[in-house]
């Protein structure tokens, strides 16, 4: 196993609206493995291969206290959104130090391949709702701070930019 970089915002590449994936071979099982291995070094609770510079529509996320309950998705699709949502604060493994209120639905169902090719469908809620969702979309190049007002943003994008120049 190796452990993969994590793209940064503002990155271009986290905008890349990632393809599906077509062979469920050794190949995809190693990047699988891997980014399983960055996600718990980075201490995330989700990742979706986009932060990893693979764009395919790939996620996997453990939101379990023991961190032992990894899933993993690949060709994700939302099939049900609670009408409940809820307001939490998310952060980001691209957007390291960055927390803020994201509006969620409370519970989703998502049908998708595990890394075999095996198609399931999983009821999730509270943070495994909102970390499927914010993982899903990653995967369509979009990340939570887009969901913030410009100023926020803005502010994000400078914060990030400067901290990059400073480890440069
Ligand atoms: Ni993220």
């Amino acid at each position: 196993m190796a452990l993969l970089n994590i793209l940064c915002y503002p990155d271009s590449r986290l905008h890349k609206v990632a393809t599906p994936v077509t062979t469920f071979d050794e190949k995809l099982r190693k990047l699988v493995a891997d980014m399983l291995e960055t996600m718990y070094e980075a201490q995330g609770v989700g990742l979706a291969a986009t932060q990893v510079d693979v764009h395919q529509r790939l996620v996997v996320l453990d939101t379990s206290e023991e961190r032992n309950q990894a899933t993993v998705l690949v060709n994700p699709e939302i099939t049900w959104y609670s009408e409940e949502r809820v307001k939490g604060e998310e952060g980001c493994l691209s957007v390291p130090g960055i927390y803020d209120g994201v509006e969620r639905a409370v519970a989703v169902k998502v049908k998708a391949a595990d890394e075999h090719g095996q198609v399931r469908e999983l009821e999730a809620e509270g943070l495994m709702a909102v970390c499927v969702q914010h993982e899903m979309d990653h995967l369509m190049g979009k990340v939570f701070v887009e969901y913030l007002s410009p100023l926020k943003r803005n502010r994000i994008k400078t914060k990030m930019l400067k901290a990059q120049k400073e480890d440069a």
